[in-house]
């Protein structure tokens, strides 16, 4: 039986828009069955009724990710449907609503951003992992930033979440190789989502001024995203495990 042809069980978290909605209808196609979880439960409904309209097998389940008890009740509600859990793609994230230099940022900020980009994918990864070492299999694609791997002058809090996110990875994935458990990330730079389109208040003509400084010259889809994690969570990527997937239109360069 190939890969493709056999249902395996997939939850994305931030699932109902941008990046998370682009990675599980990509999924949904590759013959998983996805549980889209999302703390915007309107549109993560929307999202399943979708996939579903068309044929493929969704649920969603709301969860805001830095809730530890929403996220367990997630994980734990899955597997007691389903059986397994193959592969948690820790998506859902936020982008700073301040920009400002570290002395000025604000606890209110930092607390949050902390809370949503690195314990919410903390939670995932302790959770499914306890299943994971069960099984005797899994897979986990977290999504980090080019804010992870390298510096940023605003939005402290989210440099910090970000490179949390590509530390735990690179722990984890050592810790659990030798148990069949792979654990990647993928670095996104400017994609075409909601959340970078919240940033683009922040200069006159910003738009136009980042494009300049993306050497392929234009932002990403939120579909090009979704490839790289199913790479990583396909059986393609099978000897790659702890990597740091950059995905930037040569911006690191
Ligand atoms: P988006 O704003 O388009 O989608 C994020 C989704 O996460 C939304 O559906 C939102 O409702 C959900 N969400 C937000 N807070 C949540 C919470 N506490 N619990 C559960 N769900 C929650 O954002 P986008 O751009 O698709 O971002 C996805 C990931 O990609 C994030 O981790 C982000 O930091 C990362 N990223 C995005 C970049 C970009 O340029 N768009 C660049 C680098 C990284």
């Amino acid at each position: 039986m190939s890969e493709e042809s056999k249902n395996k069980i997939a939850i994305v978290t931030g699932g109902a828009d941008g990046i998370g909605l682009s990675t599980s209808k990509l999924l949904a196609e590759k013959n998983y069955i996805v549980i889209i979880s999302d703390i915007n439960e309107e549109a993560g409904k929307h999202a399943v009724d979708d996939l579903v309209k068309e044929g493929k097998q969704a649920d969603f389940i709301k969860v805001d990710v830095s809730n530890y008890e929403e996220v367990k009740s997630l994980i734990d509600q899955t597997v007691e449907k389903y059986k397994t859990i193959d592969l948690l793609v820790n998506n859902a994230g936020i982008g700073t609503k301040e920009y400002r230099r570290a002395s000025e940022h604000t606890l209110e900020d930092w607390d949050k951003v902390i809370a949503v980009n690195q314990s919410g994918v903390f939670y995932g990864m302790k959770v499914a992992l306890g299943y994971m070492l069960e099984q005797g299999s899994g897979n986990i694609v977290n999504v980090a930033s080019l804010a992870g791997v390298k510096a940023s002058t605003t939005g402290m809090a989210y440099a910090a979440s970000k490179f949390a996110v590509v530390g735990m990875t690179k722990s984890a994935a050592l810790e659990y190789a030798s148990r069949n458990i792979r654990i990647n990330c993928i670095c996104p730079s400017f994609t075409e989502t909601q959340l970078l389109e919240d940033s683009m208040f922040l200069v006159p003509d910003m738009r136009e001024k980042l494009v300049r400084s993306i050497p392929l010259k234009r932002y990403a889809q939120p579909e090009e995203m979704a490839e790289a994690i199913y790479w990583l969570a396909s059986d393609k990527s099978a000897f790659v495990t702890g990597h740091t997937l950059v995905v930037d239109g040569g911006l690191l360069l």
